[in-house]
């Protein structure tokens, strides 16, 4: 039995999530998201067909809603989710479940783990209440032994979810009436991260050394070296990853009124910098 694991990453939760289900399951090979989106084609290749990636504004992030767009996922006949997210509710299973379906596709599992929160502000507008706490916390919230506390659970979770899989079994986490209806409301209201169509006033500051990481890391394309510094083009989507942001290695990015200073960055301590670059390489692992 054969399984193919579609991931996508900002910062290196999801794809940390994705090497250790692949450790797990016989046969299972990881696909980049990124890579893969400049193939013609998307079909699947396996029997069992998996997507990880992150919440972003409670659903999916926009380069995955294009992916499961394109996707042609007829070989398969079993179709799990897992995905990390910093900690809120979220509608992302009912989101996928209705673009598989429109695809004449069942989504058969849904898996969640909470993991460190890799912004400190995401795209929050500062009006918001709490917005200031949670930008003040975030330097705390991303330390080495937060990531240490998190990740036990997240081992056996990744136990149970590997049975689950292997066995085939039908499995929605947080899955109760009352919360599948109010996921279905907010899937109706909210614009996904896709449709938003937002950008974050980055900037890099005079320490910046034009080592040119952040755009090597950037997933869609939108960072540029102008020069010696990094310039954010006007002509590309941001997907929102806050890869460029995380990756620099002298926090010399900075978010324009809502970041200003260099008190942390966060990438998942099992991933480097360079393999959350190398998801724009198309091929399996
Ligand atoms: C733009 C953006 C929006 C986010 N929105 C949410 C959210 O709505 N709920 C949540 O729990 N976490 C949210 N997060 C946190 C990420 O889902 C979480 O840190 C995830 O594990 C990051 O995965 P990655 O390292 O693979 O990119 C958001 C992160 C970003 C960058
Ligand atoms: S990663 Fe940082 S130091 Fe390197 S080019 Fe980008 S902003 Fe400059
Ligand atoms: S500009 Fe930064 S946040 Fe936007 S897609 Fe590129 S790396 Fe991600």
């Amino acid at each position: 039995m054969a399984t193919q694991i579609f991931y996508f990453t900002g910062t290196g939760n999801s794809l940390h999530v994705a090497r250790e289900l692949q450790k797990r399951i016989p046969d299972a090979t990881l696909v980049p998201v990124i890579g893969s989106l400049n193939n013609d084609s998307l079909k699947a290749t396996a029997e069992t067909v998996g997507f990880v990636f992150p919440i972003y504004l409670m659903g999916l992030p926009a380069p995955m809603v294009e992916f499961i767009e394109r996707f042609d996922s007829t070989p398969a006949n079993y179709l799990f989710a897992f995905a990390t997210r910093g900690g809120t509710f979220h509608y992302a299973d009912v989101m996928l479940a209705k673009m598989l379906k429109r695809r004449g596709k069942k989504l058969n599992a849904f898996f969640i783990a909470t993991m460190v929160k890799n912004t400190p502000c995401g795209v929050a507008p500062k009006y918001l209440p709490g917005y200031k706490k949670m930008v003040e916390r975030w330097p705390e919230a991303i330390t080495n032994s937060q990531v240490k506390k998190l990740e036990l659970p997240l081992q056996q979770k990744l136990d149970e979810v590997s049975n689950c899989i292997k066995n085939k079994s039908r499995w929605f986490d947080e899955r109760s009436i009352l919360r599948t209806i109010l996921k279905r409301m907010t899937s109706m209201i909210l614009p996904s991260a896709k449709a938003m169509k937002t950008t974050i006033p980055y900037f890099a500051d005079s320490t910046c050394t034009s080592c040119a990481m952040c755009r090597k890391v950037c997933p869609s394309g939108k960072v540029d070296m102008g020069g010696n510094c990094p310039v954010w083009r006007k002509d590309k989507p941001c997907y929102l990853c806050f890869a460029c942001f995380n990756s620099c290695p002298v926090q010399a990015i900075l978010i324009r009124n809502r970041y200003e200073i260099k008190e942390g960055r966060y990438i998942h301590p099992k991933v480097s910098v360079k393999e959350i670059g190398a998801q724009k390489k198309p091929g399996e692992k």
